[in-house]
């Protein structure tokens, strides 16, 4: 029987409804690499398919990145900053340990009734969070989430690896989820990790319990850099990436020849072209973008997910699978029926739309700021001498 104050919720599911992303403008090509380590366009497209990656600006980060995405987002889904309950940034590129980069874009985005959290899973980090937000979705606790996959990748790596350097990106992708009654959405979600083999790809970082200080090193690995073992994780890779499809799909209900379109995290086509093969499936149902873009770890799938709806290569109702793999080793798979744009209509009162105007309005004039603060700080030590020569002045009158 059932207690009195127990509540019979329906049935949640967790959709798509919104997405963006955000790349700097700045473009370095396979013969921009080989100017300054011993590589060629060749050996880079032969063995990996990319051709070029967008690096960011001085004044580009993991959390503008990361807003603009999630701004782009919001726009498509039709929604206001202020309706949004969680933000997730998956990311390995953080602006700092703390506070978490989700912080700071939920602050530049005006998402003033939001949560915040950054995830830690490497290139599988957006699977994992999109799952995350999704069971807050699907429990009732939150109606709205942001999940955003940003990085800056350009300034973890080491320019003089080769083995690294000519593999990874900046960018960001976001994706707006929301409840609804209606099915569909998020369907399936798997996380795994291999801790076991962690030593194979990483950036080591203060809380090493191997950090050299004086020699700025763990195990010989530079600190705040990325060092990879690169067949071992290819050999990861090309193991987990058919099988977490089949594993996603089975949970999801579906068959995996069900699935329109699979966007894997764009890491190196041969690995991709090797899970086609081990699935039996053309190589056009998986989208790739990694000639343009390299490796974004986490923001590679979210990336990949705008272009692929932008060619109109997913429609309502289709099943698109994810899935990422890297550090942890953690890989992450997922299959989701494309919903489409435009939030769920929220009823929304006049005390609401005043609320949503006037955080709509805050988050425009911090943004203001933050633009133009350095500015704002050359003029106010002027302000300073003003005021200096004003004190002075009245010094001399009462001398007077
Ligand atoms: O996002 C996280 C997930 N990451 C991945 O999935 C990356 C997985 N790994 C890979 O994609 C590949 O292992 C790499 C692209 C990193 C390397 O490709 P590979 O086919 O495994 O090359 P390799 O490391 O076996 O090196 C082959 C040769 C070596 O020369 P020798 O020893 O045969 O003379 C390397 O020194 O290629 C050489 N090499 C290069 N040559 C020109 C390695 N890097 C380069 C380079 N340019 N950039």
């Amino acid at each position: 029987m059932a207690e009195p104050n127990e509540t019979h919720k329906p049935p949640y599911y967790a959709h798509i409804v919104g997405w963006g992303m955000a790349v700097p403008e700045k473009v370095m090509t396979n013969n921009d690499l080989s100017a300054f380590v011993e590589t060629t366009d060749e050996w880079i497209t032969a063995r990996t398919g990319i051709r070029q990656r967008h690096i960011a600006s001085d004044s580009e980060s993991t959390m503008t990145l990361g807003a603009a995405a999630a701004l782009a987002a919001l726009q498509m889904g039709s929604l206001h900053a202020s309706l949004v309950d969680l933000i997730i940034c998956a990311t390995s590129t953080p602006e700092c340990v703390f506070p978490a980069t989700a912080s700071l874009i939920q602050s530049e985005i005006g998402a003033d009734n939001a949560g915040a959290f950054d995830l830690s899973a490497a290139c599988s980090g957006f699977v994992y969070g999109l799952q995350m937000a999704a069971q807050s979705i699907r429990s009732g606790a939150i109606d709205t989430a942001l999940v955003i996959g940003a990085e800056t990748m350009s300034r973890v790596l080491d320019w003089s690896d080769r083995g690294t350097c000519i593999l990874f990106g900046d960018g960001a992708g976001a994706v707006l989820l929301q409840r609804s009654e209606q099915p569909g959405g998020v369907l399936s979600a798997i996380l795994r990790s291999e801790g076991k083999n962690a030593k194979h790809l990483g950036i080591p970082t203060f809380g090493s319990q191997d950090l050299d200080l004086h020699h700025d090193a763990i195990n010989g690995h530079k600190l705040g850099k990325m060092y990879m073992d690169g067949q071992e994780v290819f050999k990861f890779a090309t193991r987990v990436l058919s099988e977490g499809i089949k594993k996603a799909a089975i949970d999801a209900g579906i068959k995996p020849s069900d699935i329109k379109l699979i966007i894997p995290h764009q890491a190196n086509l041969r690995i991709i072209d090797a899970a086609a093969r081990q699935l039996g499936f053309d190589k056009s149902m998986f989208y790739t973008n990694l000639d343009r873009y390299g490796n974004t770890s986490a923001a590679s799938i979210p990336l990949a997910l705008v272009e692929a709806e932008k060619e109109g290569r997913i429609k309502k109702g289709d099943y698109v699978a994810f899935i990422g793999f890297g550090g942890g080793l953690t890989w992450a798979a997922s299959v989701v029926q494309w919903t489409g744009a435009g939030a769920v209509p929220r009823r929304t009162g006049p005390l609401k739309q005043l609320e949503l105007l006037q955080a709509s309005a805050a988050s425009s004039l911090r943004r203001i700021r933050r633009r133009y603060g350095s500015l704002l700080n050359r003029i106010r030590p002027e302000e300073g001498r003003i005021e200096r020569l004003k004190r002075r002045m009245d010094q001399v009158e009462e001398l007077d």
